[in-house]
C-alpha cells in the first residue's frame, strides 16, 4: 500500500514537473508607467501559472534584448516574450529562436522581420490608436484653427512610427488642423517636459499652440507641468490627448489639465501565455496578430474613479 502510494506521488510529481515552462522575457526597460504595469503583470500572470519566468530588462538598449534572447536559447527556456525597443534589426536573433524551435511571442510592439519567425504578436492597433486620439482632436476643436505639437514615442519604435501616422491620417483634410512642431521625448516624463518647454518658447511662450499629442501618457504628464511652468493651464489653453489611459492621466483628466487619453492594455502576457498554452499543449496555431481594445477616454468618463480603479495595479 506504502509503495502504490509514493508511485502515485512520483507520477503526480511528474505531471506537475512536465506542465511547468520556463519562458524567458526580454523587456525594454521601465521608461513609463505603462512599461512598469507590463512588467508587474507579466510576472504575476506567469506566477499564476506556474510558470518560471526569467525576466531581463533591457534598459533601453536593443542590443541587450539581443544578448538576452541568445542567453534564453542557450538556457534552452520553452517559449521567450519580446517586447522590442524598435521595428528593425531582429531578423537573425529571431532566426536563431526560430532554428532553436523556441517560439517567440512579441508583446506590444512589431518587428519587420518576416512573420514566420515568431509564433504570434499580442498588441493593439497603434495606427488606429492614433487616429483615435486625431478623430478626437477633429471633433473637439469643430473646424476652428488649431496649431498642434506632438511629442513621438522612441525613435524606430512602432508605436511612435504608427501612432504619428495613425493621427496625420485622421486629421488629412481638416485644414483648420495643423502639426506645427515634432520632436521625440522618448516615452519618458522627463523628456516629455524637456521637449515641451522647448515647444512652448518656440510658440510664443505656448499662445501660439492650442494641442499637444503626445504617444504617451507619461510624456503628456510631463508636458503638462511644463504647460503650468510656463504660466497656461493644460486643458484649457492647451487640449492635451495621449496614449495609454494609466492612473496619472486620469488623475490629470480629473483636475481638468488633460483632455484624453486611448487605453492600451498592459496584460499583453495573459493572451500570450494562452497562445502559448495552445499551441505547445494542442498545436493550435494562434493569429499571427492578437489584438486588444483601444477605448478612448475624456473628461466625462469619471477620470477619477477611473484613477481609483487602477492606481494599485502596478503602474
Ligand atoms: O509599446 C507601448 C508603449 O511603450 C506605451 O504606450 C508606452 O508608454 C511605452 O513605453
Amino acid at each position: 500500500m506504502k509503495s502504490l502510494m509514493m508511485t502515485v506521488a512520483v507520477l503526480a510529481l511528474g505531471a506537475t514537473a512536465s506542465m511547468a515552462q520556463t519562458v524567458g522575457f526580454s523587456q525594454i526597460g521601465s521608461e513609463s508607467g505603462w512599461r512598469a504595469a507590463e512588467t508587474t503583470l507579466t510576472k504575476q500572470q506567469a506566477e499564476e501559472r506556474g510558470i518560471d519566468l526569467k525576466f531581463s530588462d533591457a534598459q533601453q538598449k536593443q542590443e541587450n534584448q539581443i544578448a538576452a534572447i541568445r542567453s534564453f536559447i542557450a538556457q534552452g527556456v520553452d517559449a521567450i516574450l519580446l517586447a522590442p525597443v524598435v521595428a528593425t534589426g531582429w531578423d537573425s536573433v529571431l532566426q536563431e529562436a526560430h532554428e532553436a524551435e523556441i517560439p517567440v511571442v512579441l508583446l506590444d510592439r512589431s518587428v519587420d522581420s518576416d512573420k514566420a519567425l515568431y509564433l504570434t504578436a499580442v498588441g493593439s492597433d497603434l495606427v488606429h490608436e492614433g487616429a483615435v486620439a486625431g478623430q478626437w482632436l477633429v471633433d473637439t476643436v469643430a473646424g476652428n484653427d488649431c496649431r498642434v505639437v506632438e511629442l513621438q514615442g522612441t525613435t524606430g519604435s512602432s508605436p511612435a512610427i504608427d501612432r504619428k501616422a495613425g493621427f496625420e491620417s485622421a486629421i488629412e483634410g481638416h485644414d483648420n488642423i495643423e502639426i506645427v512642431r515634432s520632436q521625440t521625448g522618448d516615452f519618458t516624463r522627463a523628456q516629455g517636459k524637456e521637449v515641451m518647454e522647448s515647444f512652448l518658447q518656440a510658440e510664443n511662450g505656448g499662445k501660439d499652440i492650442c494641442a499637444l499629442y503626445a504617444h504617451n501618457d507619461d510624456m503628456a504628464v510631463g508636458a503638462i507641468q511644463a504647460i503650468k511652468e510656463a504660466g497656461l493651464k493644460p486643458g484649457e489653453d492647451i487640449l492635451v490627448v495621449s496614449i495609454d489611459a494609466v492612473p496619472d492621466i486620469f488623475q490629470a483628466m480629473a483636475a481638468g489639465e488633460a483632455n484624453a487619453t486611448v487605453e492600451l492594455t498592459p496584460n499583453m502576457a495573459g493572451p500570450a501565455f494562452d497562445a502559448l498554452k495552445a499551441y505547445m499543449e494542442d498545436g493550435a496555431e494562434p493569429a499571427k496578430f492578437i489584438q486588444t481594445e483601444s477605448k478612448l477616454y475624456t473628461q466625462a468618463d469619471d477620470p477619477a474613479g477611473e484613477y481609483e480603479r487602477r492606481k494599485d495595479l502596478g503602474y
